[in-house]
């Protein structure tokens, strides 16, 4: 099996391409979903696609992904509250990225912090969809300096 990342979207993003599009845009998650998969393929990855809605579900995402190649985590407003999730980035070995699709230091100060960053590996923020693109691409320089690693 190709080596998998799992893309896991929080609440809120399943209503992508209705909510707020002079924010968040006019593609949907199924949009962005087709998008990544073109990008991962490129670097031959797999990707889980997925989005909850409820902070336990992505909890249990995570663990799922302990494994695998990275994750890419839009955990939406959970990205600012969430213990739950913070704890959930540290209990896996798989590098977590973390992407927003707007420039959430732009906005509103409760959305300046973040409980997934300190535990995250990187942080993308800004780039609308593109900000997925760039993750994957992430994982895959980091995957590749592994290896020469080795
Ligand atoms: C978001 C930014 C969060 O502050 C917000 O709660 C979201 C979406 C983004 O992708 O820009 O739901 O994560």
């Amino acid at each position: 099996m190709a080596p998998t990342i799992h893309i896991l979207n929080g609440p809120n993003l399943n209503r992508l391409g209705k909510r707020e599009p002079q924010l968040y845009g006019t593609l949907t998650l199924a949009d962005i979903e087709k998008k990544a998969r073109k990008r991962a393929a490129a670097h031959g990855f797999e990707i889980v696609f997925r989005q909850s809605n409820h902070e336990g579900q992505l909890v249990d995402w995570l663990h799922e992904a302990a494994d695998s190649v990275g994750v890419v985590l839009n955990a939406g407003a959970y990205t600012h509250t969430s213990v739950a999730l913070h704890d959930a980035v540290r209990t896996i070995d798989a590098p977590v990225i973390e992407v927003h699709l707007t420039n959430v230091f732009a906005r509103e100060d409760f959305r300046h912090h973040s409980m997934i960053s300190p535990v995250a590996k990187g942080v993308i923020c800004g780039f609308a969809a593109d900000s997925y693109l760039l993750a994957i691409d992430g994982l895959a320089q980091l995957k590749a300096a592994a290896q020469e690693r080795k």
